[in-house]
Order: C-alpha cells, then structure tokens, then sequence
C-alpha cells in the first residue's frame, strides 16, 4: 500500500484524536492533517496538559471541528458523551504514561480518559515519553494490559529525545501511524484507484403532478455496494430514486427520480467509470404521457394508462461501453437462472446477480439477501442468505476477479 499517496482510503470515517500533554504533542498537527487529507473527519480532543504545549484553536482551524479540551465545559455540553457517538476509532498521539495508566485501570478524570469508557470503538495508542519510562515494570504493565484488551499500542521508537538522551520514546513515524489507522478501519484496500458507478433504488414514473408508477425497491443493495467499494478503497458515484436511507459519506450522491433521469445521469458518468453496478430497480415501463394537471376521476369506473418502454439504461450503457466492467442485478420470480442468464447475455454484461425476490427472509426492503452470481466465461457462484453488505462484499470480490482477468470483446461474451 503507497502510504504517501494522498489516497481518500479514510473517507466516511470519523475518528477522535485524543492529544495528551508530552512534546510531542506538535506532531499531532502533522497527524490532523494526514487523517483529514485521507477523507476522515475528525474530532480532536486535548487534554489540560496538552493546551500547555499547543492552542486548541491550532486543531480547531486545522480539523474544522470544536476541539474539546477541560472536563467541566465537556460535562456541561455532555460532549463526553456526543463527541465519541457514531466514531469509527480514536487514536491517541502522543500518549504520555499517565494517560497509559489511566487507559489500563479506567480512570475518568479528565474528557479523554471519560470518553475512552464510553466508546465503543476501537482504539489506537501512540505512546510517547522521556528516557527510560517506556521501559519501566509499570509502564510495560500498563501497556500489557491494554494489548490484552484489543487496543493497538505502537511501540516507540528510538532516537533523540526532547531530553537530549537517546532512547526508546519517540512517537511512532506518521507512516507508521496512518498505517495501523488504515489496516484497523479499511483491512481490505483492493479497490483503490477504481471508479466505481452504482445505481440504486426504485424510479418513479409520473402519470400526473401527483402520482406516479414505481416498485418496492429500498435501494439497501445498491447502497450497500456503494458502501463497500468506498471502505475498499474505491472512488464511489452513487445514482439513486427515491429512498429513506441515509446518504452515505464519503460517495458522491447524485438523486434522480425517473428512468430517464437515472439514464442522464449515469451516462454522464460512464467515460469516468472502470465498473458499473446496476442494482437499481429501473421502471420498464412508462405512462407514454404526463397530464400537467391532476387526472380527475369524473364518473369513470375504470381507466387505462398508455404506457411506453423506459429506456433500457444497461443495455444503452453496454452498447458505450469502453473497458468498463458492467454488472446487472436480475430480480425474479421464477426461472432464475434462465431468465438471469438471458440478461447477460442480451445486455451484454460482465456479470448478474440473480436473486429470487419471493424468497422469504430476502430480496426488497430486507437487510439479507441470497443471490446467485453468474458471470461472463460461464462463472457461476452461489451467494446463500447473508446481510446485503456482507453480500456487496462476496460481489465485489468476483467482480475483481474480473476486472484482473480483463474484460473480453463482446464476440467472446458466452
Ligand atoms: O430487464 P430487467 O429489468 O429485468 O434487468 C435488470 C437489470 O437491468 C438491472 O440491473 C436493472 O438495474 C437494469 N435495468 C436497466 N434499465 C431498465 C430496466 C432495468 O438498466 N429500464
């Protein structure tokens, strides 16, 4: 992994930088900037001692976020409790021994130190102190302590310290750091450098200004492989209808509303992507007419609507295409596999993912899937119940197989 290619590996992520009070404390800028220039966003948190080496306002400005210092002002905003909500680790640079021994035994005295007990996270310490306190029995135990309770201590190293003396106590290199933050948040980075395309959710197709056609598509699965390709690494356009999900961070969100927009969309952003994943749930068909005003019942006991085929954006997309890998989504209710292996084929796909929507415990609006990926070359994969993200995932791992096979011409599409 390039460590020193501003890559966006961190976005989406939100992480607290605890600051403890040692001189090492200004590296914790350098460190601000290296987790905000990867996309995280980050909260910093400084203890007493450390507002005696740098200002709060330095973090402030540098991570756009209020930095959360004294523990009385935290208490009265109970940010002690806010500020670690929905974090996805906190990192500790530098950590003195004090902070070390009040991680391992829970003190909470202090914003820092309370939050560590309220967070769920992960947690990553970066120690760094004089001489030989990182060798000494209390520290080392301190230190074994919280090793055995999961939480990743990088060892110091050695060097020249503030005190003149050689030694074992330097902070962790920054590579070192961003390294450990990068493998405990985004273990998987087989993504990176991909530009990932994903459309997602239903569309709605007006009959009047105030009814339309749609489906029951929830836009979980589409946002779910949105998801999974930012964590691994991907650069992320996500074209979705209609949906009540929450936007995801760290993805380009683009909504639309009709098949023809969805098309537009898309298309604008064909030429920029190396993978398409169709998971959205296009309408096939549309009223052939919009009536400007409400449609008026007026008497009529029954009434027909004309409709027109929506343009089919997989196969409009497919006859572009380029060197992008294109995959569909094949909703059924029977036949599976036939009608899936159709799709394939006469969209001209590198893979479908087939999925059985009358299938209990699955399909539209459940947060699990089971599926059946089928894939150009005669690739076949069973996909059995599991959660639509865990699912993204197992799709976007045969996609990459894929994508390093390279993608044949079309003559060679089976
Ligand atoms: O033909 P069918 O709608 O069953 O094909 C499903 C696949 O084609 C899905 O990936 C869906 O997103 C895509 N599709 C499309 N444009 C349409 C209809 C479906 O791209 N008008």
């Amino acid at each position: 992994m390039d460590l020193d290619r501003p890559s966006a590996l961190l976005r989406g992520k939100r992480l607290v930088l605890g600051v403890t009070g040692s001189i090492a404390a200004y590296k914790a800028v350098s460190l601000l900037r290296a987790l905000t220039g990867r996309g995280a966003s980050v909260s910093v948190v400084m203890t007493n001692s450390a507002t005696k080496f740098l200002a709060p306002l330095t973090f402030e400005v540098l991570s756009g976020q209020p930095v959360t210092t004294g523990l009385f002002e935290a208490c009265e905003e109970m940010r002690h409790l806010t500020v670690p909500e929905g974090a996805h680790a906190i990192i500790v640079a530098p950590a003195t021994a004090n902070f070390l021994a009040k991680a391992a035994v829970g003190l909470a005295d202090d914003v820092l130190s309370t939050i560590l007990l309220t967070a769920q996270c992960p947690l990553i310490v970066v120690p760094a102190m004089d001489g030989g306190m990182w060798e000494h029995p209390t520290v080392a135990e301190h230190v074994r302590i919280l090793r055995a309770r999961g939480v990743v201590v990088l060892d110091p190293e050695e060097g020249p310290l503030a005190s003149g003396q050689v030694a074992q106590g330097r902070l962790a290199a920054e590579p070192r750091i961003l390294e450990a933050v990068q493998a405990l948040l985004t273990p998987q980075a087989d993504w990176l450098g991909q530009r990932v395309l994903v459309s997602a959710g239903p569309t709605q197709e007006a009959i009047d200004p105030v009814r339309f056609i749609s489906n029951r598509s929830s836009g979980k699965m589409g946002y779910a492989i949105a998801e999974a390709a930012r964590d691994r690494g991907g650069d992320v356009v996500l074209v979705t209808g209609p949906t009540a999900l929450r936007p995801p961070a760290g993805v380009e969100v683009v909504p639309v509303t009709s098949a023809q927009e969805m098309a537009d969309a898309l298309g604008r952003h064909f030429s920029w992507a190396t993978v398409v994943v169709m998971a959205a749930a296009v309408a096939d068909f549309r009223p052939r007419e919009q009536a400007a005003r409400k449609l008026k019942k007026q008497g009529r006991t029954s009434f027909t609507l004309d409709l027109e085929a929506a343009p089919d954006i997989l196969a409009m997309l497919s006859a572009q295409r380029t060197t992008q890998i294109l995959v569909g989504f094949a909703a059924e209710t029977e036949d599976l596999i036939s009608h899936a292996t159709a799709k394939l084929v006469g969209k001209g796909l590198d893979a479908i993912v087939a999925n059985d929507v009358t299938k209990e415990g699955a399909g539209f609006g459940s947060d699990n899937n089971a599926a059946v990926m089928l894939s150009r070359g005669g690739r076949r994969k069973e996909l059995g119940l599991m959660s639509k993200r865990r699912l993204a995932d197992e799709i976007l791992t045969e996609v990459r197989e894929l994508r390093t096979a390279g993608r044949p011409s079309a003559a060679t599409v089976e």
